[in-house]
């Protein structure tokens, strides 16, 4: 269960969706260092038609949101997920990321991929919480001292 806020869909015509934008910027960019922030090209991944973004909006503002994209219709990454810190335990970063996956469930992906720092060890938890295995560890993925894991989920499809 998350506490107050709502999980929605950003629309690139709803009335809110700079002020959206700015909030998550303003995340990334306190939450990822700059050669893993997408702070720079947001609206650029926002404006490619095979992907989307979903936002916990809580007391005004954004207080996380997950990416995800579709790069063929049987694949799916999820290529951010985050929580401000003061929102966090709270259970927005597991209904952002069901609700990443239900839209991909919806696509009718069969598998939804990622990468992640293993030292973030919430995320991992909560990746595999959700049932995304470790799939191999890939070397210098970020940057020349810090590996990824690469996980996956496969998905059912029978809903
Ligand atoms: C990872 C992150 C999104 C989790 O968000 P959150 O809203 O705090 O997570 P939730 O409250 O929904 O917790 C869901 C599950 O995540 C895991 N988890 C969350 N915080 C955790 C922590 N501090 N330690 C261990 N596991 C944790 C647990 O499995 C938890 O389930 P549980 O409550 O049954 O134990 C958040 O910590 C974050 O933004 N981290 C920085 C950015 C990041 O690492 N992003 C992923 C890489 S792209």
């Amino acid at each position: 269960m998350i506490g107050e806020g709502v999980i929605t869909e950003l629309n690139r015509n709803s009335a809110n969706y700079s002020k959206v934008v700015e909030d998550v910027v303003r995340i990334e960019k306190k939450i990822f260092p700059k050669h893993e922030s997408l702070s720079k090209s947001f609206d650029d991944e926002l404006r490619k038609k095979n992907g989307g973004l979903v936002y916990a909006y809580v007391d005004g503002e954004v207080a996380g949101y997950a990416m995800y994209s579709w790069p063929s219709s049987l694949f799916a990454l999820i290529t951010k997920l985050a929580v401000k810190e003061k929102y966090r335990r709270q259970g927005y970063g597991e209904a952002l990321l069901r609700a990443a996956i239900l839209k991909c469930q919806c696509r009718k992906i069969q598998r939804i991929s990622l990468h992640v720092d293993p030292s973030r060890t919430p995320a991992v938890d909560l990746y595999k919480k959700l049932g995304f295995k470790i799939d191999s560890l890939v070397a210098k993925y970020y940057s020349a001292d810090r590996d990824a894991y690469s996980m996956y989920l496969e998905l059912s499809n029978s809903e």
